[in-house]
Order: C-alpha cells, then structure tokens, then sequence
C-alpha cells in the first residue's frame, strides 16, 4: 500500500507516538489520532509532517461522539480508511 490511512488511539505520547513515527517515517502512512492532551512532543510530529500526513483530535475514546469525531476526519482528510489501531485505554474501563 503507498500510502497507509491510518487512525490510531491515544497517540499523544508512549507506545502511541512511537507507533505514530514508525508510521509516518518507515511506511509513508498518513496517521489520525486521537487523545485528550496534544501535547508539544505530538505538536513537532505534527509540524515536522504537516496536515496532509497527521492529524490529532483532541477527545476521549470513552465518548463516541468523540470517535465518531476522528474517523470523520480522517476520512475527511484523507479520502478512507485502511487500518485501524486501537492503543488507548485497552486496560482501564472508558465508559460504555
Ligand atoms: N507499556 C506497557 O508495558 C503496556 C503493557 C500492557 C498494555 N499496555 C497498553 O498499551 C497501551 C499504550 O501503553 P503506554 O505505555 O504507551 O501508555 P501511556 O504512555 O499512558 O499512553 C497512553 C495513550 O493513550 C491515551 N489515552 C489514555 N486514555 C485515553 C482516553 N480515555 N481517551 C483518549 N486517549 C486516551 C493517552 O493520551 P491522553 O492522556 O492525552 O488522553 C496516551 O496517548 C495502553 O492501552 C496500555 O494499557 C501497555
């Protein structure tokens, strides 16, 4: 695939924004994320790539609006979807 379309929770730090890297530095992909701080670590990838390869959505995985927020604009942005990485929260409970 060229270029990936990618959404991947809570990638504003950890495991998350690692993944994030790899995605946008080895693959080509182009990343959504979505998380409730956007913090300045998130802001350099951001900056270093541009809009057309990351997006961040500033929300909670445990509300669906939110979600339904970050697919929106993910395939607003990028035209579909390819994979979707499901990283944040997947110990703790978020809600319903
Ligand atoms: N590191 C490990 O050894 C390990 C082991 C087993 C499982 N895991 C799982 O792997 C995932 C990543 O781990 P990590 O160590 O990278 O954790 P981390 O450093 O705490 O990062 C978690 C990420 O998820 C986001 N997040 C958490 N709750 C969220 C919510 N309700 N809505 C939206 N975003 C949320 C956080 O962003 P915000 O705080 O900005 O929302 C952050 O970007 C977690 O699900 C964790 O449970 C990790």
């Amino acid at each position: 695939m060229a270029s990936p379309r990618i959404i991947l929770t809570g990638g504003s730090k950890g495991l998350g924004l690692a993944i994030i890297r790899i995605l946008l530095e080895k693959h080509n992909a182009r990343v959504a994320t979505l998380s409730r701080s956007y913090p300045d670590e998130l802001k350099s990838v951001v900056e270093k790539y541009g809009p057309e390869r990351v997006i961040v959505v500033q929300g909670d995985v445990g509300k669906s609006e939110d979600n339904v927020k970050v697919v929106k604009a993910a395939v607003d942005a990028f035209g579909g979807l390819d994979s979707l990485i499901l990283n944040a929260a997947t110990l703790d409970p978020v809600g319903k």
